[in-house]
């Protein structure tokens, strides 16, 4: 069988994609905009790089013309904590996917726990292992109605005793085989 993505519609070709290129790990994307905290999870999403540590996550549009909040956000305050998911958080992260209004935070809405770790950046998921601390470091304009986002991470959270002092760990991650949330160490 010999695919050719010319003549696959976009659906077609997310399907695939999504169903071959795994294991994706997920941002659990946090912003903010006008007091309202955002949270939505990304698999399109990468490490490019660790000199600098840049990390790429491509976001889509709610509607033509119209960016998914998350995108609003960073690309307004140029900031973005990027959190894992791990087993004990899975229900909440799908309940982030849902299209909200942008006035609407996931985060009161679904009454997720949040905590402030640096005031400059947004707060992380309380139930998250470990989490990042970006910056807006560029964007790729496609031709297309999704945006691949450069993020530079400033600093990294991580509860205490998932990395020892040499940085030695491995936080409970969970990333996205297809459709399928799976523990990393199971896939
Ligand atoms: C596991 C998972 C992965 C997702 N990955 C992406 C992605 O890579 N890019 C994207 O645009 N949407 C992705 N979505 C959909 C967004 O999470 C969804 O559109 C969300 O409502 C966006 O919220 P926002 O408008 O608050 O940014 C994903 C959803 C799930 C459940």
């Amino acid at each position: 069988m010999l695919i050719d993505y010319t003549n696959l519609d976009s659906n077609k070709r997310y399907k695939i994609m999504s169903n071959t290129v795994i294991p994706r790990p997920i941002a659990w994307i946090v912003t903010e905009d006008e007091g309202i905290i955002n949270a939505a999870p990304f698999s399109y999403f990468t490490p490019l790089s660790s000199d600098p540590a840049i990390v790429v996550v491509s976001i889509g549009q709610k509607e033509h013309g119209i960016p998914k909040d998350t995108l609003h956000n960073i690309i307004k305050h140029k900031k973005a904590t990027i959190c894992f998911v791990n087993e004990n958080n899975i229900e909440e992260v799908k309940l982030c996917a849902n299209m909200l209004d942008k006035n609407q935070s996931e985060i009161t809405t679904y009454d997720i726990k949040t905590q402030t770790i640096l005031e400059d950046f947004p707060p992380i998921i309380a139930s998250t292992q470990t989490a990042l601390f970006c910056t807006f470091y560029d964007k790729i304009d496609l031709p297309s109605q999704t945006t691949p986002v450069l993020l530079e991470i400033k600093f990294q959270y991580a509860q205490e005793g998932v990395f020892n002092e040499r940085l030695d760990g491995l936080p409970d991650n969970i990333g996205r085989t297809g459709i399928v949330f799976k523990k990393m160490e199971d896939l």
